[in-house]
């Protein structure tokens, strides 16, 4: 019994390996470092502040020895469980959740090993074949290292790219077969990165219709842990991102590592805490109910991953991610220009709309100063419910009193564009395309399919519904003056099966919908570079980096109260750019929770980024319009800075009651402060701001002036709140 336990006990052996190689790819205050050892195994040995490419494989060496692993490959002491493989394949004595999971056709097995081979520096920043990727700007350092399984002659490229002055990394995998056999890939994620510790807390973005990408921190456990959607779409409900940070990191101070996923269908985001106390992260398509079967000669790319780490907090994280985005991620054609303010009929008509009604509330949306007048649902087909006519995108020009082309032109005589609503990937039963076409949607054959919202989702792996889509927007938007489309879609699968697939093949059904997706965007898109595309899933069900790269922004939340959207502002703050985030001024009370805010409420909060307004405006009084006037007026004074400024999240004492934010440029910095409840006998407060120059001063609209360390230390004062639901805005210049 003693002996066993002694053979057990951790030794302080340390492991023997030999370290061939060595890779960094630094950026301008990051890096991320990888090893390889005589065995060909690559690890990853650094990621975190810059240190210089020095020599790191110390940090593989000066391991203790953990009792029960393997020794790999039968070498005394190696033992890469207990190390941060880059890419751990099942079946290599790595026992933990791998990132490569592949099942061989021809003998039925499912180890790999794979090992480096070699390496090549790229010249340029690669584009992922059908798949949304970031483009380069400025120095970007690509680095490409070959892995091999030699037995099945299988090779695994993992492309690492660093973008130096944004402190950010992309990563994508891609399986190539060069073997006589098919192979089934299981899994295959876009990052696996071992850390050798386990005192983190992750971050989330959780929630579900009406309350998207909700905040939520927790410290890490033994196991797994994270988020994943099954659903078809990124979902509502969670966020295609994670952060790991310290504990002890604030908005302003400590370290974080921020991770995001390009891509808008199942995934997962999470990490596993081993029995080491290491934390593995991992990132890409979510493995259940895929597989992808690749014959030989064939390739499989992963969606590519963003990575990227700040040692100044939570602000300076997302702030990378926002400036990474703008510059390398969005449609350049918008990426910089200042967006229209808006006026959406949905709230204020609903399906109920004629063309005296909309004409009314353009005449009021041009009096008011917006600049653009979107038509929703309701406007083609026979769509006067939810319960008919998507597929049928046809105007119909019974309820627009004419022809679209005529309500276009009457729009634009009252000095504003024309923007319109689709929602391609549906259809419903009652509709002219169902009953030409029942068989191009998504439904197992002898099965009765699941209807959600009176609609089905269309197989948009079919070319001919791809065909159809593409035809039919563009012709669209060939033959009308249309200057934005809201691009929708309003439901879930459930019926996961397309009649054009072999058995075999039905479990890339979920991923082959979304490339097909992207590329129906893609055509559309780059055929249309003059139209500003809006994407939208009910609100925030798609809110993901994968439709920023074809949509230069997304509609948060259906929830338009105010209150509500103060919770996912802020979650989607961590990752993604104001601008790219719509928000619209609606009624009071509220039309989804029946919250009564003030005007001055619902545009602070509305206006945070890309704004608009989306309630019968008919309706308002005069004093209202006037007001209404007098916001969009002061808006687009101070439009550049609200949707390009830097955001900073300012720290409150009781974040469950206030909120505040900042956004500042090389001109001006603006302040929001809401106060959710107001406290009896309260003083006033001072909020102090962050990151200003400190060489200049800046002067409040009052004209008192500070400096920027005045109000950095003691702070901003501001309005003692005087009722519930509180807002106020700050506008300071810096002279
Ligand atoms: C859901 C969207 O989020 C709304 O803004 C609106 O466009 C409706 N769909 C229309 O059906």
């Amino acid at each position: 019994m003693l002996t066993k336990l002694t053979e057990h006990k951790v030794a302080a052996e340390k492991m023997v390996l030999s370290v061939t190689d060595q890779f960094h790819l630094l950026t301008e205050n990051t890096q991320l470092s990888f090893a390889v050892t005589d065995q060909g195994n690559l690890f990853t040995t650094y990621f975190g502040k810059k240190l210089g490419a020095i020599d790191l494989s110390y940090v593989l060496k000066d391991v203790n020895r953990a009792s029960y692993l393997a020794d790999t490959y039968g070498i005394k002491n190696y033992k890469v469980e207990q190390l941060p493989l880059t890419y751990p394949s099942f079946g290599t004595t790595d026992l933990n959740q791998p990132a490569v999971h592949i099942e061989y056709g021809d003998d039925g097995s499912r180890i790999s090993d794979f090992r480096y081979i070699s390496h090549r520096y790229l010249v340029e920043k690669p584009a992922l074949e059908g798949l949304p990727s970031t483009h380069a700007i400025g120095k970007v350092t690509s680095l490409e290292i070959t892995l091999l399984d030699a037995v099945k002659n299988v090779k695994l490229y993992l492309t690492i790219c660093a973008f130096e002055a944004y402190d950010t990394f992309t990563q994508s995998i891609r399986l190539e077969n060069l073997s006589n056999a098919a192979l089934t890939i299981d899994r295959l994620m876009s990052t696996h990165l071992m850390f050798l510790k386990d005192k983190f807390e992750m971050i989330s973005l959780t929630g579900a219709w009406g309350r998207e990408a909700y905040v939520q921190r927790k410290a890490l456990t033994q196991g797994f842990q994270g988020v994943s959607s099954a659903r078809g779409a990124s979902g509502h409900g969670q966020n295609p991102f994670v952060a790991l940070v310290d504990p002890n990191t604030t908005q302003n101070t400590g370290e974080a590592y921020g991770f995001n996923l390009i891509y808008s269908g199942n995934f997962v985001a999470g990490c596993e805490v081993d029995m080491h106390q290491n934390t593995r992260v991992q990132l890409g398509i979510n493995p259940f109910d895929f597989s992808w079967t690749l014959e030989p000669t064939e390739s499989f790319t992963t969606p590519e991953v963003v990575m990227t780490f700040a040692d100044k907090g939570l602000n300076q994280m997302s702030q990378q991610f926002h400036q990474f985005y703008t510059d390398c991620l969005v449609p350049e054609n918008f990426a910089k220009k200042e967006r229209p303010v808006l006026l959406n009929n949905w709230e204020a008509t609903y399906f109920d709309f004629d063309r005296e009604k909309l004409l009314a509330l353009a005449d009021k949306a041009a009096y008011v100063g917006a600049e653009l007048f979107v038509l929703d649902d309701g406007w083609y087909g026979r769509r006067d419910d939810i319960t008919s006519g998507l597929g049928d995108w046809y105007p119909n020009e019974e309820k627009l009193g004419g022809t679209l082309d005529e309500l276009i032109s009457e729009v634009q005589q009252k000095g504003l564009q024309f923007g319109i609503w689709f929602e391609p990937e549906m259809i419903c039963e009652d509709s002219e395309l169902f009953r030409q076409h029942p068989d191009w949607m998504m439904k197992v054959p002898e099965r009765t399919p699941q209807i959600i919202r009176s609609q089905y989702v269309l197989d948009l792996t079919l070319t001919e519904v791809q065909e159809y889509l593409t035809s039919i927007i563009s012709t669209l938007l060939e033959k009308y003056d249309i200057s934005y489309v809201k691009w929708d879609m309003n439901r879930n699968f459930s019926d996961i099966y397309s009649t054009k697939l072999s058995k075999n093949r039905q479990k890339e059904l979920a991923h082959r919908y979304i490339l097909a997706l992207y590329h129906i965007l893609d055509e559309i898109t780059k055929a249309h570079p003059d139209v500003l595309f809006e994407s939208c899933a009910g609100g925030g069900g798609r809110f993901d980096p994968g439709m920023l790269a074809y949509t230069n922004q997304i509609w948060a939340s259906d929830n338009t109260d105010a209150i509500a959207r103060l919770a996912t502002q802020e979650g989607l703050s961590y990752a993604y750019p104001s601008v790219t985030v719509s928000g619209h001024v609606s009624a009071a009370p509220n039309h989804q929770i029946g919250r009564i805010t003030s005007l001055d409420t619902r545009t602070a909060v509305a206006q945070n980024g890309n704004f608009g307004y989306e309630l019968n405006l008919s309706a308002l009084t005069e004093s209202e319009l006037t007001e209404i006037k007098a916001d969009v007026s002061r808006y687009k004074t101070y439009r550049k800075t609200l949707q390009f400024g830097q955001h900073t999240r300012l720290e409150v004492d009781n974040p469950q009651n206030e909120h505040a934010w900042q956004k500042s440029d090389d001109k001006l910095v603006i302040v929001t402060m809401i106060q959710t409840l107001v406290k009896p006998n309260t003083v006033a407060k001072r909020l102090r701001l962050l990151d200003l120059d400190d060489k200049v001063n800046y002067q409040d609209e009052s004209g008192k002036i500070y400096t920027a360390n005045e109000l950095m230390s003691i702070g901003l004062p501001v309005e003692k709140p005087t009722h519930d639901y509180f807002a106020k805005v700050y506008v300071l210049t810096k002279v």
